[in-house]
């Protein structure tokens, strides 16, 4: 266990808000009919056939299922795509702060890990175009991973905002990987716009990830999707073939295409109660007199706050644990940015969000 049992963890990105009915009935049957062996290959075809369903009625965006493959996880796909669409030295942008395993598997490939820090106005997230297109022109520069919507500032992009950034990266031939994994956790009247929807002429330099766990509760399985904007970067991806990628299980491909084809009436009220916990959020900001400031998330489950101006500046991650026994996601792992941040998750059943903010507020006294 990573915190003793006297701590509330408020860290790691998953919900304590259950699972789908549906999704545990078809685990169920599949346990109960003893049919654990290797998965059957229309297990894999059914999953991408509910992602791109998915994608087109939900995002209006048709992706080709022959240009999908089946991944452990996004984090996976990303490393896999750095090793194989970039070579070792080349230039990644990432749009910090960011969810750490970016700013890992570009330093751990060998590769150049490129900050275009995101700007903090009063009212938002903004990108720093003028710095992407600095850094996408130079030619050593080959990819932006980009995070869209975005852990952990919650920012869900528009459109003006990713035809811009499409842009840019069609100026210096950048290609783009988009971890669209908080797709579904977006609050009115922000909507997702996938990347690949945004230029038919760029789409084909587009990778996208994508994964039923976040939206679903259900990550402890393991498996995601990546779709290739071109058979060509397919292949190049699939130099690392099957073994060396790994396979998945037929539980996970079961309760992931479950969740896609039947789980939305759980989604929706699952979303209800996020949106009544991150307005509790936002009441304990407004109301609190440490000097916490923090910009409701668009998006995802997490609440980027700023604590720079309190006591707790210099680690506010460890200040909690100590002095609150409550343990956030210290900021300064998700890159410099994060320095006097932490990332909480709010995901979670209203009373123990309140036992929180109390933990947050003693530590504060
Ligand atoms: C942006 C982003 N990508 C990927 C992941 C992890 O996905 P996986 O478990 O499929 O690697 C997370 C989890 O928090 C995330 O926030």
């Amino acid at each position: 266990m990573k915190y003793p049992t006297d701590v509330l963890p408020a860290w790691i990105a998953d919900m304590d808000l259950g699972i789908a009915p549906a999704i545990a009935n078809d685990l169920h049957q599949r346990i109960d009919c003893g049919d654990l062996g290797y998965p059957c290959a229309d297990l894999e075809a059914k999953f991408i056939d509910a992602f791109s369903d998915r994608y087109l009625e939900k995002f209006n965006t048709p992706l080709d299922p022959d240009l999908g493959l089946v991944s452990t996880d996004v984090v996976q796909s990303i490393v896999i795509s750095l090793l194989t669409l970039t070579e070792p030295g080349d230039g990644v942008i990432v749009q910090t702060p960011i969810y750490p395993p970016f700013l890992h598997s570009v330093e751990d490939t060998g590769r150049n890990l490129l900050e275009n820090a995101l700007i903090k106005s009063n009212t938002s997230w903004e990108i720093n175009f003028e710095e992407l297109e600095i850094l996408a022109s130079d030619p050593r520069t080959k990819l932006l991973l980009l995070c869209s919507p975005h852990n952990p500032t919650g920012r869900v992009f528009t459109q003006t905002e990713l035809v811009k950034v499409a842009q840019i990266c069609a100026r210096h031939n950048v290609l783009v990987v988009a971890d669209e994994i908080h797709c579904d956790i977006v609050y009115q009247p922000n909507y997702h716009i996938p990347f690949a929807s945004i230029s038919p002429e760029f789409a084909v330099n587009v990778t996208t990830m994508n994964s039923a766990t976040k939206s679903f509760n259900i990550a402890g399985l393991r498996c995601s999707v990546v779709h290739f904007g071109s058979a060509e970067l397919k292949a190049r991806y699939e130099r690392y073939d099957a073994p060396v990628r790994g396979s998945i299980s037929s539980l996970s491909l079961i309760a992931a295409t479950t969740a896609w084809q039947k789980g939305d009436s759980w989604l929706e009220s699952t979303l209800a109660t996020l949106e009544r916990n991150r307005e509790m959020l936002s009441e304990f900001i407004r109301a609190n007199s440490f000097g916490i400031e923090y910009l409701a998330p668009q998006g995802t489950y997490l609440g980027w706050l700023d604590f720079r101006a309190t006591k707790a500046a210099t680690a506010p991650g460890e200040y909690l644990l100590r002095e609150g026994r409550v343990a956030l996601s210290p900021g300064s792992d998700f890159g410099k940015p994060g320095a006097g941040w932490a990332r909480l998750n709010f995901a979670t059943q209203p009373e123990i969000l309140e036992e929180i903010f109390d933990r947050m507020t003693s530590a504060f006294k």
